[in-house]
């Protein structure tokens, strides 16, 4: 209940002076809350740039300490790991996703050894960096098939446990792949690699950089409409958490993350669990153009990011992650 009349109440009284505006905020930003993406490439000494994500840069497994020592340095918990699969291992089934040698399965081995526990690993389960259509799913007569696929995200998750990724990221939409995965996990004494499912996930516009991040950008063919959810929907991200965390989902992701803010805090007050959000490539990318043209000044980036934990997010994936101790003070 909102209590209180004009003149004898005044809110600007408690924002006039910075100490006390300091004292009544609710909602503040640690390293804690973050979740630091990073791209892979093949080959060595490679640190490349993203041209479509200004700052953001594609490592090589052998200058991966470069980053991740600063992820260490600053108090980040977990990176995300994503790579960029050569063309020439993209095939319609992405047979690449299940290669013990692939990026991400060096990069997991190599974090881990050098960093042992002192950072979490979470790697995405789905196949669009390695299928030649650009797809998270297999395809035949242009239909994303559901089961089919589950059995190929099954052998990835297991495959990406067994090298030693500690939280494991469904982000291809499937129907019941939560389950199948969780069952197989267990099956295969990994009771206790978790997994964050990207429960409402849009098929959005926002992710435009990422893919041509990780390279998949020209290869696709169509769009996500069929498997990613619809963003004029919000109901139905309930139900898709809903049916997760039934199937054994431990955290539950909300993406993007700015446009859907609203869908953060219904999750959070319905379900009360951990829910995780992602800044994406797109809203990443509009920001900071925006400020090198000088059209908004940098405190945007502080305030796109604090919105998150006002909607209830629990902590946030953000390109921003490596530049949190500037972003904060
Ligand atoms: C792939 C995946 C995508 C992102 C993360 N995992 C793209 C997509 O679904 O096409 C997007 C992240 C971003 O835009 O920053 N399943």
């Amino acid at each position: 209940m909102i209590i209180g009349k004009y003149p004898s109440l005044r809110l600007r009284r408690s924002r006039k002076d910075p100490w006390s505006r300091r004292l009544i905020q609710e909602n503040t930003l640690s390293p804690n809350d973050f979740i630091l993406p990073i791209f892979l490439i093949e080959g060595s000494n490679k640190r490349q740039e993203i041209s479509s994500m200004p700052g953001v840069y594609r490592y090589t497994i052998n200058r991966l300490s470069q980053i991740v020592d600063k992820a260490i340095k600053l108090g980040i918990p977990m990176i995300a790991l994503f790579p960029k699969t050569q063309n020439s291992k993209k095939d319609e089934l992405g047979t690449e996703s299940l290669n013990e040698n692939n990026l991400v399965c060096k990069a997991i081995q190599e974090v881990k050894k050098r960093y042992k526990n002192q950072i979490g690993i979470m790697c995405d389960v789905a196949l669009d960096p390695y299928t030649s259509h650009g797809h998270d799913g297999l395809i035949k007569s242009n239909i994303i098939l559901n089961d089919e696929t589950i059995e190929v995200l099954i052998n990835q998750s297991l495959l990406q446990a067994e090298m030693g990724c500690d939280v494991l990221a469904p982000s291809d939409m499937m129907d019941g792949r939560i389950g199948k995965i969780r069952k197989a996990l267990d099956k295969n004494k990994f009771q206790n690699v978790q997994i964050l499912s990207y429960a409402a996930k849009y098929a959005s516009s926002f992710y435009g950089p990422f893919r041509d991040a990780v390279g998949s950008k020209g290869s696709l063919k169509g769009n996500k409409k069929t498997y990613q959810m619809d963003y004029r929907n919000s109901d139905e991200a309930l139900r898709e958490v809903a049916l997760d965390i039934k199937e054994g989902a431990d955290m539950v992701m909300v993406k993007p993350g700015m446009p859907y803010l609203d869908i953060i805090k219904s999750i959070k007050e319905k379900f009360k669990l951990p829910v995780f959000a992602y800044q994406v490539s797109g809203e990443y990318s509009l920001i900071e153009t925006a400020i090198t043209k000088k059209l908004i000044n940098k405190d945007a980036i502080y305030e796109s990011l604090v919105a998150f934990k006002r909607a209830g997010a629990n902590a946030i994936v953000s390109y921003y992650a490596d530049r949190i101790d500037k972003i904060i003070k």
